[in-house]
């Protein structure tokens, strides 16, 4: 079973090469960058020449329909680095490669092409003209490059009820909620179809609640859109949450790419690993890391006896029982079983069929409350049903 993300991802196409990329702010940027070069540290460098290594020598790849997670403390670099993706700061040095194609040395044309079909980005205060209603937002960017009237309508209501904001096209935006304010900056940055999607701490305006739909809604638009999302956060929680791959950054420099389970199971150095500490570890934690074979197997077409036998050997007052090699069937307890045998009943007629089933690649999270409610340990299943372990209620606290 392929349950591996990174492996998909790492044999992904490139869309971004980011290659050196510097960017300083300043007017002593010689002198910063000898400074610089000489071992200083960004804090040094701006004490003694009041010019900021903003970014230093950032060098990554964006995969094809990946979410990228770009993740660090405030003035880390993090918004300065995806606006150079859109060439709204131009680098001091370095390149960035889209398909290919150094976007610094787009000409005029190449420019507007690129930023109006190619890249959207969602900002975290919405950035919306209150002076137009929900519709009037939405379809902005289909009016500025020329489309009929009734043409960029059906593509704005299509975006709009793609963020679930069906009935409100005309809506002053005023009279909307946050959470309903971002879902139009999304709307409006996704009707022009682009390719990559750079959101710059677009949820941090919005309350915990809110928050986590949104974290919902944007999986649910990227499984259905299928888009390059590049997503600042501070949160390593939102973070790992929907991240394939997460970027971890500090003083304008990338110290760690990963998948957040390789992250978590292999940080770079103690600054990565004091970050996932203050993660809450359910998130990150699947199924697959906690779970354990069971120690009593039973197929269905075994008689009793050999049932009881397998139980009382591993000191266990149930077992799993399978068919057709591996796949799940259910339960049966030691009781059933002991009467199984004395009324002469096969295992089908004791087997108890509803047994809580999870997958593999489940969150704990996810899990935490049919593990705790569960009578026995819950079956983890791949998709075609064949059983790959199980997981109890104290596999699933002791791994938090
Ligand atoms: N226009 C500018 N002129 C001078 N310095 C700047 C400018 N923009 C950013 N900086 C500096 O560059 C560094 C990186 O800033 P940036 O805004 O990219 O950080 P960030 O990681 O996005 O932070 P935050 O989480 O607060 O948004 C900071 O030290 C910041 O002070
Ligand atoms: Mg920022």
């Amino acid at each position: 079973m392929s349950n591996n993300i990174e492996d998909d991802i790492e044999n992904r196409e490139t869309l971004l090469k980011v290659k050196n990329l510097s960017k300083i702010y300043g007017n002593e940027k010689k002198e910063a960058l000898k400074l610089k070069k000489s071992g200083l540290t960004k804090d040094e460098v701006y004490a003694k020449t009041k010019t900021t290594i903003a970014l230093w020598e950032v060098s990554l790849e964006v995969k094809k329909k990946e979410i990228f997670v770009i993740i660090g403390l405030s003035g880390s670099g993090k918004s300065t680095l995806v606006r150079c993706f859109n060439m709204l700061n131009k680098p001091t040095s370095g390149n960035i490669l889209y398909e290919e194609k150094d976007i610094s040395k787009y000409n005029k044309n190449e420019l507007m092409e690129y930023r109006r079909n190619k890249i959207s980005m969602v900002f975290q205060n919405f950035g919306l003209m209150s002076h137009r209603d929900v519709i009037g937002n939405v379809e902005y960017g289909l009016e500025i490059k020329g489309m009929s009237k009734e043409e960029r309508h059906k593509k704005a209501k299509e975006m709009i009820s793609m963020v679930g904001l069906e009935g409100v096209e005309n809506k002053p935006i005023n009279n909307l909620s946050g959470g309903m304010k971002q879902r139009v900056g999304i709307a409006r940055a996704l009707a022009n179809d682009p390719e990559i999607l750079l959101m710059d701490e677009p949820f941090s305006a919005l309350d915990p609640l809110v928050r986590k739909d949104m974290q919902f809604e944007l999986l649910t638009i990227h499984r259905k859109l299928d888009k390059t999302i590049i997503f600042i956060t501070h949160d390593i929680n939102e973070a790992f949450k929907i991240g394939d791959r997460v970027a971890i950054m500090k003083d304008g420099e990338l110290i760690q790419v990963d998948t957040p389970e390789k992250m978590t199971s292999n940080p770079k150095n103690d600054y990565v690993k004091q970050f996932i500490d203050s993660a809450d570890k359910t998130q990150v934690i699947s199924v697959k890391n906690v779970m354990i074979t069971p120690n009593s197997l039973v197929r269905l077409r075994d008689n009793p006896q050999i049932a009881i036998k397998v139980m009382r050997e591993s000191g266990v007052s149930s077992a799993y029982v399978i068919a057709d090699k591996t796949k799940f069937q259910g339960v049966i307890t030691l009781d059933d079983a002991l009467r199984a045998q004395r009324e002469s009943l096969r295992l089908s007629d004791i087997l108890i069929r509803d047994i809580k089933t999870t997958s593999p690649d489940t969150l704990l999270t996810d899990i935490i409350t049919d593990a705790t409610e569960a009578r026995f340990p819950l079956a983890v299943v791949d998709d075609e049903n064949n059983l790959k372990g199980i997981i109890s209620k104290v596999h699933v606290l002791s791994s938090m």
